[in-house]
Parts: C-alpha cells; sequence; structure tokens
C-alpha cells in the first residue's frame, strides 16, 4: 500500500494531513525518511512518525533448503514428509513454497512468507533460469540441445516450451536450464525423446545456487544479499 494511503486509512489523519506528514520528512520506514507519497509499505516495513511507532512490521522470513527425494512440496500431505516437515521453526503456517519440485527431485527449494517475493521468483515474466542436474535412462544426443533450444511442444497446454540450455555431462547425464516451471517440465522434456528421468536435482535458480554445505534435509535462512539478488525492485529490508 502506498505510504500517503497507509497514513490517512489512519483514523487521525486525513489524506491532506497525511501529505503533510510526508512532506515535513516525520515519517520514517524501515528507519529511512521517506518523503515519496508512492513508497510502497508492506506488512514487514516499520513506519514510525517522529518517535512514534505506527506499524512494528513482522519479520520477514526467507530460507533455502536442500530438498531430499522422498519429500513432498505442500505443506501438508495426510502420507508422506513435506517440506515443511523438516524446517524448526516457529509459525510454519506462515510459510508457503516458491517454486515447487516432484516427490523425488531433491535440490533447491526455497521457502518464505513473503507472497511479493515468491511471486516475483516465479512468474513467467521474470524468466529466472532454473538450473537442473539431469539422469536418464537413455543416452542423451546431441539432437537434444537443439530441440531444447528450439522448444518442445506440449499438447496438454497447447504451447512451445521456451528456449532452453542444455549441456551434455556424460552419455546420460546433463545440465538443463530452462526460464520456465511448467508442470513436470523436464520430465516431459526428455519424454519428448521417451526418454525417461530417473534423477533430477535443482542447483540453482536464478543467481541463488543450492548451498553445498547443506546436506539433503538441511536448510538455511538466506543472506540480506541473497534475497535482494532475487528481486532487485525490492527495497532492501
Ligand atoms: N521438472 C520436473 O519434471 N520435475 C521437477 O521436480 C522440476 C522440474
Amino acid at each position: 500500500m502506498r505510504v500517503d494511503r497507509f497514513l490517512s486509512n489512519l483514523p487521525q489523519f486525513n489524506r491532506q494531513q497525511a501529505r503533510l506528514l510526508l512532506i515535513e520528512k516525520r515519517v520514517r520506514v524501515d528507519g529511512q525518511i521517506v518523503s515519496d507519497p508512492h513508497h510502497d509499505i508492506r506488512e514487514f516495513s516499520r513506519v514510525e512518525l517522529d518517535e512514534q511507532v505506527l506499524q512494528a512490521g513482522k519479520p520477514a522470513r526467507y530460507f533455502m533448503l536442500h530438498k531430499p527425494p522422498g519429500c513432498v512440496s505442500a505443506t501438508q500431505d495426510p502420507e508422506h514428509p513435506t517440506v515443511l516437515d523438516l524446517l524448526n521453526e516457529a509459525d510454519k503456517h506462515d510459510l508457503h513454497i516458491a517454486g515447487r519440485l516432484d516427490f523425488n527431485t531433491s535440490g533447491l527449494m526455497l521457502i518464505t512468507n513473503d507472497g511479493h517475493w515468491s511471486r516475483h521468483l516465479t512468474q513467467p515474466q521474470t524468466k529466472l533460469p532454473k538450473v537442473y542436474y539431469v539422469e536418464t535412462e537413455q543416452d542423451i544426443t546431441d539432437d537434444y540441445i537443439t530441440r531444447f533450444e528450439q522448444g518442445v511442444y506440449f499438447a496438454y497446454e497447447d504451447l512451445t516450451t521456451l528456449p532452453a540450455t542444455l549441456e551434455l555431462l556424460g552419455p546420460r547425464s546433463a545440465r538443463l536450464s530452462i526460464v520456465e516451471g511448467r508442470y513436470h517440465q523436464v520430465k516431459r522434456m526428455f519424454g519428448y525423446f521417451d526418454n525417461k528421468v530417473v534423477r533430477l536435482h535443482r542447483e540453482s535458480i536464478g543467481p541463488l545456487m543450492l548451498d553445498s554445505r547443506l546436506a539433503p534435509g538441511e536448510y538455511r535462512a538466506l543472506t540480506s544479499e541473497e534475497i535482494q539478488q532475487c528481486c532487485p525492485a525490492m527495497q532492501p529490508l
């Protein structure tokens, strides 16, 4: 919400008074004086007027998790452990996953309570590269490189996947970079060649690489730089 609206929504100020407070440089957001009426106030922002705290701001939380195979990318599941079960954190119900992985896929998973941040990361327009290490049942040939670069037609959605980069690592292993996150996308791309994916591991999302110190099932909080790198338009926390 814009800061002028935030202020004028308070019972003590009308719109004109709210504007005046900003002009008089009496309003601070996260410790910085704000005079631009368009400045965005979020649930995480601390807003002060002179010495008075108008909103304390709830803590924004961001984690990277090394998802092991055999756990569900969901907040609840009747049968299997979920990625949230791996977190030893308070108020887990407040957290959500930014970009799911299949049950048997391992690797980098981002978890947060900041919907604005996770939407930015996952919306198709952002086109953040997601890099996967892939092992397959059959050999991977050079034809795959061209086909993935040109796009694979998905009849169910009636669309062609965006150009993807494939690097061959061995006869049956490769690194694939895609900028979308369609349902079972990697498996379906290899499925075009009737080649079954037998191991799938997400190494990175945009600038964020899975921390090699994290064993499967372990997680850590993201640093402020990492949070910012993923969403440069976001005001620093
Ligand atoms: N593509 C898939 O097929 N599965 C995943 O888990 C992620 C990408």
